[in-house]
């Protein structure tokens, strides 16, 4: 016989049950009991909102009703009637409860009260069934689904990129090691040092940094792909906006130049964040008066001008501001904050990598709308970026976001085999071993774009969490790896 034949609490606020005889499953959140009767409110999950259950002591055995504590998961049999009572129109008046799993109310760490977002975090395995969590799971999910809507109308191609691969894409060396070899007892080579033709894969391997190179052979023969994949750094940043696994989508276009690339970037990222607003509702509504709870905890300098809601809206209907890393320096060498020296890294000449406190001054103070830097000296960038005419500079874009800092990061590709062989020998990048990479510049090159959106710092922004720690579901940084 099948179990499940409950009905979702959040199709009894979209759909009229009044009068039938339903199934309810869920966590019990609260209950509060009088002589005469009980109320449960009960939460399954589907929606922020609790359904509140009706239990009356002549109905109900008073035993099984002591062990509807809160945490509890229970089967509930009843119908659903007008309710008499204020803040909900309809409620459950329960029949029949069977508990299927009872929590002890001394030990389950999880109390009808605010517990801070680090205990939460301590108990990630527990965390979905907070208010909070079970909302930035919910956008999460609908933020990933107007990803593939977005592409798939595009007609975009999804294609899945290696996660084990042979190379470093950004070339920064931050790769987490793959292998089966005895690390205390490897095998080695004349020279003593580790012996990779043993290996699983008989070479050296490491967990992918980025999909874009192989998202680039597959766009050079099916036009516009995208990627959507997890991603792994083993950079030892311990910030609010790096994880050493997070999520990227990277989109990757044949015959896009960078202009092309800037524009496609900005109209997917209004339109993910505008299908959030249209689709989670109701959470966004609770996220919006935390994040304002939270502001009132902040000094005065650090507080948003915009609520959470505002600030969605306001990035869906303003143009992103466009302009040049050179443009961007004068803009920070001149400001009264570089004069007053209240940068950490000071900004004295044009070749320095900004610093997110620069792209947050930029963002949040001068433009106050979101950032399209462009054209970065090419010693700050990538190999593969195409090299401007002026011999300094490389078609790359960094979207920056108010809050965030950079949430993407692109370029046009250097299609042109010379230029790109060349500057993979200054940066000391093995050309034979990509060889592959670089027969789509022998064969059939053409111009072509893309840029990665990292999708955890999409979701901090919709979401207004200030951790990126709270919007992975077990998240992995430097000395954590647990659940
Ligand atoms: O700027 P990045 O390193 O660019 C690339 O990997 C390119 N291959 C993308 C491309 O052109 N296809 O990373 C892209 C984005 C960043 O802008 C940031 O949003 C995110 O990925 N990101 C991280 N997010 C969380 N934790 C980290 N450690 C991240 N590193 C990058
Ligand atoms: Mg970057």
């Amino acid at each position: 016989m099948a179990f499940n034949k409950r009905v979702k609490i959040q199709e009894l606020f979209t759909q009229d049950y009044v009068g039938k005889e339903i199934v309810l499953m869920g966590w019990v959140r609260t209950k509060r009991s009088n002589k005469n009767v009980s109320f449960i409110a009960l939460n399954d999950g589907s929606t922020i909102k609790n359904y509140q259950i009706v239990a009356d002591p002549n109905q109900i055995d008073e035993e099984l009703l002591k062990k509807a504590t809160t945490g509890a998961c229970l089967k509930i049999k009843g119908t659903v009637v007008a309710s008499q009572g204020a803040g909900q129109s309809t409620e459950l008046v329960a029949s029949h409860i069977e508990v299927l799993g009872e929590a002890d109310a001394e030990k389950y760490p999880l109390q009808p009260k605010k517990h801070s977002l680090e205990f939460l975090r301590e108990i990630a395995h527990l965390r979905m069934r907070t208010n909070t969590f079970g909302a930035v799971f919910r956008v999460r999910h609908a933020l990933a689904f107007a990803v593939h809507k977005y592409f798939n109308d595009k007609g975009f191609f999804y294609i899945h990129t290696p996660i084990i691969t042979a190379s470093d894409a950004e070339g920064a060396g931050e790769t987490f090691k793959v292998t089966t070899l005895d690390l205390k007892n490897p095998p080695l080579t004349e020279d003593g040092s580790i012996n990779y033709k043993e290996d699983f894969f008989e070479r050296e391997t490491n967990l992918t940094v980025s999909g874009q190179l192989e998202g680039e052979l597959a766009a050079m023969g099916l036009g516009e792909i995208y990627t959507f994949g997890p991603t792994f750094r083993a950079e030892n940043s311990n910030t609010a906006r790096h994880l050493a696994e997070f999520w990227m989508i990277e989109p990757e276009m044949a015959f896009y130049d960078a202009e092309d690339n800037q524009n496609l970037a900005e109209d997917f990222l209004k339109y993910v964040i505008n299908y959030a607003l249209e689709n989670c509702q109701d959470d966004l509504e609770f996220l919006d008066k935390r994040a304002a709870e939270e502001e009132t905890s902040k000094k005065a300098d650090q507080r948003s001008e915009l609520g959470l809601l505002e600030r969605l809206k306001f990035v869906v209907n303003n143009d992103f501001e466009r302009l040049t890393y050179t443009e961007a320096i004068d803009i920070l060498k001149n400001s009264n904050h570089n004069k007053k020296k209240k940068f950490q890294y000071l900004v004295e000449s044009w070749g320095v990598d900004l610093q997110s406190e620069h792209e947050r001054y930029l963002v949040e103070k001068h433009f106050k709308k979101p950032v399209i830097l462009t054209d970065y000296p090419k010693e700050i960038k990538a190999f593969y970026m195409r090299q401007n005419d002026d011999g300094k500079t490389v078609a790359a874009m960094d979207i920056l976001f108010p809050g965030i800092g950079e949430i993407v990061g692109g370029s046009q590709r250097e299609e042109r085999l010379e230029k790109l062989t060349q500057r993979m020998e200054e940066m000391h990048i093995p050309t034979e071993e990509m060889w592959w990479y670089l027969d789509t510049r022998r064969f059939g090159a053409t111009p072509h774009a893309g840029f990665g959106l990292g999708f955890e710092r999409l979701v901090q922004f919709v979401t207004g969490m200030g951790n990126i720690r709270d919007v992975i579901a077990f998240p992995r940084t430097p000395g954590h790896a647990e659940f």
